[in-house]
């Protein structure tokens, strides 16, 4: 799983739990003042947890610009790319974020950073966004989950995948 908007990590936290041991799950964070927290966090913070905390030390930081790094791997590196851009209005429920947002990257999601998603993954590119968000129509992602008011997910399948 390729995080490529990794923020404060915890989508990240569950993929790695929910893919397990075998699995590898890579966070892009282009703010490097987030990106450093994240991974001094996800190698040291301890909650009581083994799985939890074994999820977390599973969390690979690159530190850069999503484009950029994309650019620089192989098609079908990952099986997902997964987005979840800063949404264009707040969501107060959203508390995660909130803590770093002054030094967050709130930059939209540019068709470049799809193109190169749909090469690097190798199955389905997920993208969240705000409940009023219209990118999954700009980009040609499907809807299949909406929390009211919150957020809405989408997707886009690779062809010939598997
Ligand atoms: C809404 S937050 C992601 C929250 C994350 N899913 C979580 O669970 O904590 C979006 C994050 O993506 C980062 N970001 C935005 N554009 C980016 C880009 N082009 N490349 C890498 N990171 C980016 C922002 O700096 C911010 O930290």
């Amino acid at each position: 799983m390729l995080d490529a908007t990794l923020g404060l990590g915890a989508d990240s936290i569950v993929f790695a739990y929910a893919i397990g041991e075998n699995g590898r799950v890579a966070g892009i964070e282009s703010q490097t003042i987030i990106a450093k927290l994240v991974e001094d966090g996800m190698k040291r913070w301890r909650n009581g947890s083994d799985a939890l905390e074994s999820a977390m030390r599973r969390v690979e930081v690159i530190t850069g610009h999503h484009l950029d790094v994309m650019s620089s791997m192989k098609d079908k590196s990952f099986d997902v790319v997964y987005f979840d851009p800063m949404f264009e209005t707040t969501v107060d429920a959203s508390a995660g974020i909130g803590g770093v947002r002054a030094f967050a990257n709130a930059e939209t999601l540019s068709a470049e950073a799809v193109q190169e998603a749909l090469r690097v993954a190798r199955r389905r590119v997920v993208l969240k966004e705000g409940s009023e968000g219209k990118l999954h129509e700009r980009f040609g992602f499907t809807p299949y989950r909406k929390r009211e008011r919150q957020a809405v997910y989408s997707f886009r399948e690779i062809g010939g995948g598997e």
